[in-house]
């Protein structure tokens, strides 16, 4: 436990912004998807894993009488000297002691990234159930769970797409088999097994891979594609076809190095897929993954096959197909 403290008083360094304003988002995008209407118009919540406290101070300053528990000695300091005028309260202490050793009860329990993800929810979930009121709603954002880690997750080290750290009591990613590269066991064989064989049964006939790089602000690593080229002037993810019999994490891995420079280091999610007819008018699948690669954003890109590159807010995107829009979330 003091190993996970010290990595969120770390992340409180960080993370805590002085001139930051109350604002309630499920996510790391600015008026992203819904607010805190999830809630069901509480009277009284309790936010577990409360971090920078902005939303506890957002619906503090809407009457809302607001609660938060954060494992950082260092968060909760900071968040009680800068947002307790506005009502919200801050405790330190570990969630799941917490729920376990005080009875008040809530009409709703909320976690955004926050201890939901890191904490066992076979243990949480039946606390959070103790706590809340009659008709009481517990409601929790995160991003997609790491390969490999099952129960509590982890952080990812430089962003969403950063490398993966399974937090201190999570059960850590088996160990690759021997003389297998570490970027393969980020993608079991058992997923992409599954994914080739959903498109031979809708009769796709090549199948393209496509990286996801993000910075530490979100920001995607886009490519643009040369004006003489097919579909010249459009942007898109690194990406590319896989040869016959190539293996989907070693085409990503050898595409993302041809068309930026830049090596992958781990696979960490599963991002989707989108259908279109190729040049020569193939049926073709590209299923994009989130990667990791080695530098992270700060890596040099060099290209090879387009003519520029770009980090892009994934909701203010350049001109892209409708796919990758999709696909982005744009
Ligand atoms: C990724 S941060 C996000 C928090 C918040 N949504 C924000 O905007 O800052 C996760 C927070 O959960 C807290 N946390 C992690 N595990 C916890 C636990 N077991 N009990 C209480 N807090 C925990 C960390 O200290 C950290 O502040």
């Amino acid at each position: 436990m003091a190993v996970e403290t010290d990595l969120w008083d770390t992340y409180a360094a960080s993370a805590f912004k002085e001139d930051a304003e109350p604002v309630f988002c499920w996510t790391q995008y600015a008026g992203h998807g819904p607010g805190p209407e999830v809630l069901g118009g509480p009277r009284s919540v309790l936010e577990v894993g409360c971090g920078t406290g902005r939303a506890l101070a957002y619906l503090a300053q809407r009457g809302v009488v607001a609660r938060g528990v954060d494992l950082s000695p260092v968060m909760v300091k900071q968040t009680t000297a800068k947002w307790a005028a506005t009502g919200a309260e801050f405790i330190c202490g570990e969630v799941l002691e917490y729920l376990r050793d005080h009875g008040e009860t809530y009409d709703a329990v909320y976690s955004i990234f926050g201890a939901a993800w890191f904490t066992d929810p076979g243990r949480l979930f039946p606390l959070v159930h103790q706590r809340l009121c009659s008709r009481g709603v517990f409601a929790f954002s995160q991003p997609p769970a790491i390969p490999g880690a099952y129960g509590p997750q982890g952080m990812y080290k430089g962003g969403f797409a950063g490398r993966a750290m399974p937090s201190g009591r999570s059960q850590k990613p088996e160990p690759p088999p021997e003389g297998t590269a570490e970027v393969t066991s980020l993608l079991p064989d058992s997923l992409a097994e599954s994914l080739l064989a959903d498109a031979r049964r809708d009769g796709i006939e090549k199948y393209v891979v496509g990286a996801l790089i993000t910075d530490e602000d979100g920001r995607v690593l886009l490519l643009r594609r040369r004006a003489e080229d097919f579909l010249g002037g459009l942007w898109e993810l690194p990406s590319g076809g896989a040869k016959a019999g190539e293996r989907l994490v070693d085409a990503l891995c050898r595409e993302v190095l041809e068309e930026t420079g830049l090596t992958v280091s781990g696979v960490t999610g599963y991002v989707g897929s989108f259908d279109y007819a190729s040049r020569s008018g193939r049926r073709t699948r590209q299923f994009t993954f989130a990667v990791n690669v080695t530098g992270g954003a700060a890596g040099a890109i060099t290209l090879s096959e387009h003519d520029e590159s770009a980090w892009a807010d994934p909701h203010d995107l350049p001109a892209v197909s409708d796919e990758t829009r999709a696909l982005l979330g744009g």
